[in-house]
């Protein structure tokens, strides 16, 4: 039973996208798929975020957190924000700071800035409910989604 249930979930498609937060001095990003929009009005979103995540922690802490959508090209992003280091994941690449404070990238074709409304944990996630403060779209490229993705996010840990 498991391993078809682990298939199956495996066969759905999402946007793959990065997920920036800031607290005090400490930024972060992360990779992010499990993320959906959830409301029109007010324009919501809700991540899912595994409590290992170093992210979550400063996404509690300060309430705020930017989902940035990806050109299908910048797959390289994935290597680059799914380390743990967050020096690292910033170096000589262009940001600047948002509205909420969070880093924004500028090599996106979209971004939202979010101010956390809610959170849940039913499972092994905190859903993080974010309303939509600031957006803005630099690009109509086609966004990158876990169909250019080889691999599969499976949430376990
Ligand atoms: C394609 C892909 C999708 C991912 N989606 C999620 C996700 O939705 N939620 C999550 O908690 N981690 C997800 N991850 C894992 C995190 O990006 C990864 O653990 C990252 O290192 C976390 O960084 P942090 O611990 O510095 O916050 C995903 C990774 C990849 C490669």
């Amino acid at each position: 039973m498991e391993k078809t249930w682990l298939q199956a979930l495996g066969k759905m498609t999402y946007g793959i996208y990065v997920l920036t937060t800031r607290h005090k001095s400490e930024i972060n990003g992360m990779i992010a798929s499990w993320v959906s929009q959830i409301s029109h009005d007010p324009p919501l979103i809700m991540i899912a975020v595994h409590p290992n995540r170093y992210s979550n922690n400063l996404i509690r802490q300060s309430g705020h957190f930017v989902l940035h959508v990806l050109a299908r090209d910048r797959n390289d992003f994935l290597e680059r924000f799914k380390g743990p280091d967050p020096e690292s994941k910033f170096e000589s690449i262009s940001w600047f700071e948002g509205k909420t404070g969070c880093p924004v990238l500028k090599d996106c074709l979209a971004y939202m800035e979010c101010e956390v409304t809610a959170d849940y944990s039913p499972g092994n996630h905190t859903l993080f409910i974010g309303e939509v403060k600031d957006a803005q779209v630099f690009s109509e490229k086609p966004p990158l989604s876990t169909l250019d993705y080889s691999g599969v996010y499976i949430g376990k840990d």
